[in-house]
This record gives C-alpha cells, sequence and structure tokens, in this order.
C-alpha cells in the first residue's frame, strides 16, 4: 500500500532532502512543544489539552502507550520517564497488537495514543477499540484536528509543523519531550518534589541549545556513517534508558539506508546475538553517562574482544570504542531524547553515501491509513 502525494508544495528550505530539514530544525521545533508549557512558580508542566483536574490526574495506577514505528518507540521513552518520575508502572506496546489481542481495558488506567499523522488505521483503531469499552485516552498527536486528536478524550499536540519525510525526526524528537513533559505533570500532582521538578524543568529549557550543539558534529557524523554504511548488518545496544534510543537508531538506518540492523538491550546480548559479532559486524552503543554506565563498558569490552567493531553514542569517549559521538548531558531522565539525534544524522548520512531515496524510501508510506 503507497499514498501518493505532492510534496512540491512544501518548502524545502534550500535542503537537499526534507529529512535533513526536519533534523535540522528540531531546536526550533522542540521550542515550540515546549512553548507555554513549563510552570516556574510549581515547577509543573501547564497541560491544559488534557482536560482532567488534579485529582482526575492523581486516580491512575497504570499508564498504557500505544502506537506504531517511531511513535512506538518514542513510547518506550515516553513510559520509562513516566515510570521513573511519576512512579506509576507505564509501559509501550504497538498498537497494531493491542488492538488484535482483545486487551483488558481498566478504569485506572491512562491510556495514551501517538501519532504524527493522526490518521494511522491501526493507532485509530486501537483509540476507538479503547473508548467502547470506556478507556480514558489522551492523544499525543502532531497533526491538528486529525481523526485520532478527535477521538481522543484530551491530549497534547505536538507543534512540530508538517513533516513531510517518510522517516519520523522531529515528530519523534517533540513526542518524547511531550513525553517529558506528561511525566513531569503526572509526577509533581504525586510525589516529585518542587526541588525534581525544577531540576527536571531547567533541564527542558536545555535541549534546544543542546540539539543545536549535536547538529554541529554533523560533519563527524557523516565522516562516521560513510565508514560503517559498508558493513551489511548493524548491531544496536542499549541499556534501559538507552535502549528505546537503540530501537529507534536501528529503525532509522533500516528505513531509509536499507542496512539490516538489530536492536538489542545490552544486558541480553550475552543470551544469543553475541554469537554475531564479529568484525564485519559493527556495533551501535548508547552508552549515556547514568548508573549504568560500568555495565556498560563491560558490555564494549566483551564486543571488543569478539573483534567487533564498536561506534559509540555517549557522554564521554572510552577506550574499547573505535569511534565516538560525545553529546551533551542533560538531566540523566532527558538524556534518551538527546542521544537519538546522533542516530538520525548517522542514518541519513549512511542512506545518502548509498545512493538510496532518502525522502521516500521503497515499500513504505508515510501514513498508513489502511489494514
Ligand atoms: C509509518 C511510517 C513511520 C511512522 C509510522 C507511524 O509506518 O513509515 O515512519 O513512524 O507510520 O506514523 P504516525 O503518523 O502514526 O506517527
Amino acid at each position: 500500500f503507497t499514498v501518493d502525494w505532492d510534496t512540491g508544495h512544501y518548502d524545502n528550505g534550500g535542503y537537499e532532502h526534507y529529512l535533513l530539514k526536519e533534523i535540522s530544525e528540531q531546536p526550533d521545533t522542540v521550542a515550540r512543544t515546549l512553548r507555554g508549557r513549563i510552570d516556574d512558580r510549581f515547577h509543573i508542566a501547564h497541560l491544559g489539552g488534557l482536560n482532567m483536574d488534579a485529582r482526575e490526574t492523581r486516580s491512575f495506577r497504570r499508564v498504557k502507550i500505544i502506537g506504531c514505528g517511531s511513535a512506538y518507540y518514542s513510547g518506550q521513552i515516553g513510559a520509562q520517564l513516566i515510570e521513573e518520575l511519576a512512579r506509576i508502572p507505564a509501559d509501550a506496546e504497538p498498537a497494531s497488537e493491542f488492538r488484535y489481542r482483545n486487551p483488558v481495558v481498566e478504569p485506572d488506567t491512562l491510556y495514551v495514543a501517538i501519532s504524527q499523522s493522526g490518521e494511522t488505521y491501526d493507532t485509530l483503531a486501537a483509540v476507538q477499540e479503547l473508548k467502547r469499552k470506556g478507556g480514558r485516552v489522551l492523544g499525543i498527536v502532531n497533526t491538528v484536528g486529525s481523526a485520532i486528536a478527535r477521538e481522543c478524550d484530551g491530549g497534547l499536540y505536538l507543534h512540530a509543523g508538517p513533516e513531510v519525510s517518510v522517516a519520523s525526526t522531529k515528530a519523534f524528537t517533540s513526542t518524547a519531550v511531550s513525553f517529558a513533559l506528561l511525566a513531569l505533570h503526572l509526577a509533581r500532582v504525586r510525589d516529585l518534589s518542587p526541588a525534581d521538578g525544577r531540576r527536571i524543568c531547567e533541564g527542558l529549557r536545555k535541549l534546544p541549545e543542546q540539539i543545536e550543539q549535536i547538529l554541529k558534529l554533523d560533519e563527524h557524523i557523516k565522516t562516521l556513517a560513510e565508514k560503517y554504511a559498508q558493513a551489511p548488518s548493524m548491531m544496536f545496544v542499549g541499556r534501559v534508558r538507552g535502549y528505546p534510543v537503540a530501537r529507534e537508531g536501528a529503525q532509522k538506518l533500516k528505513e531509509i539506508s536499507y542496512v539490516h540492523a538489530e536492536a538489542y538491550p545490552a544486558s541480553e546480548l550475552k543470551h544469543g546475538p553475541l554469537a554475531l559479532i564479529s568484525h564485519e559486524l559493527p556495533t551501535v552503543a548508547i552508552v549515556p553517562d547514568d548508573e549504568l554506565l560500568d555495565k556498560n563498558l563491560t558490555t564494549l569490552g566483551e564486543i571488543r574482544a569478539r573483534s567487533g567493531r564498536i561506534l559509540m553514542i555517549g557522554h564521554r569517549t572510552a577506550d574499547a570504542a573505535d569511534d565516538c559521538v560525545v553529546v551533551p548531558k542533560n538531566e540523566t531522565e532527558l538524556d534518551p531524547i538527546l542521544l537519538t539525534i546522533p542516530l538520525q544524522l548517522f542514518a541519513y548520512h549512511a542512506a545518502v553515501a548509498l545512493g538510496r531515496d532518502v525522502d521516500r524510501p521503497r515499500n513504505l508510506a508515510k501514513s498508513v491509513t489502511v489494514e
């Protein structure tokens, strides 16, 4: 199934591809997602569109997030943010799986549907099923007035502007930022202290400037992409906060460069995929400076001992890695948002190096509006 659309009426801003334009816009699009939503008095997020008072916001005992493709991976980042900040059990699931397994819908669960287009059929059908069973559903959607936005009880718009390139970049990032706002909101009506609330607010404010700094690494990342794009396959690994980042990084590479990529939790490598590691299969390792740093560095040593080449994305360099991309550090909870940006540039430059149709990859559609 494909959708034909005319990109002629969108301005490419002088960029060679919409994808690069959309990656480059992110300091601005993230600022738009945040605009007017940070409350400096109570260190909470202003999210009027949720249509819920504090009592109702406190009443949920579980959060279930659904979406497809990159929306699902950003939902995994969102689940971790909500669990970490608000201490509410949260998890993400592909909307397509969710709707087909006759899900148990509980009154004390908050459901969150994610969609850039707001028209993805599987996500819409999942929302309709939830509504039919009396579920409370919020939408995190980019397209104002879209089918999913209309179907939900409330939510947040991304305000990221139209995303033209099939592979999602700025919408992914703005969705993760929206989840940070939602997590802060849920957390501050529960037990997150004002001091921790302030810490997260300050971290959120730093994001646009830090994304700007990451974009300046473009030439370095291009060189790395050209080097690694020759590999027939790549492994992406990350632990806990790094794992959804690894999944999205692998997804971007697959979608636009057609290089096979597999994402694994770093801790699971030794339970199977370590057998694949060799000089021919490079690994992209997501290694933030968090409490799992030592564990991650041990994993790098295990890969290296099997002659695996390593590209590390993190907050420092490491001897075990062949190449490193060092990104600015934010608050630990918010770091996954920044760690994703170099992987977007990596996939982009790999796809260009391999001569792919970057904005319109084969077999994919921007919006899948049928089953
Ligand atoms: C399609 C696109 C993906 C996108 C997914 C969800 O499969 O190729 O890039 O992540 O749909 O789209 P949505 O508009 O619901 O976020």
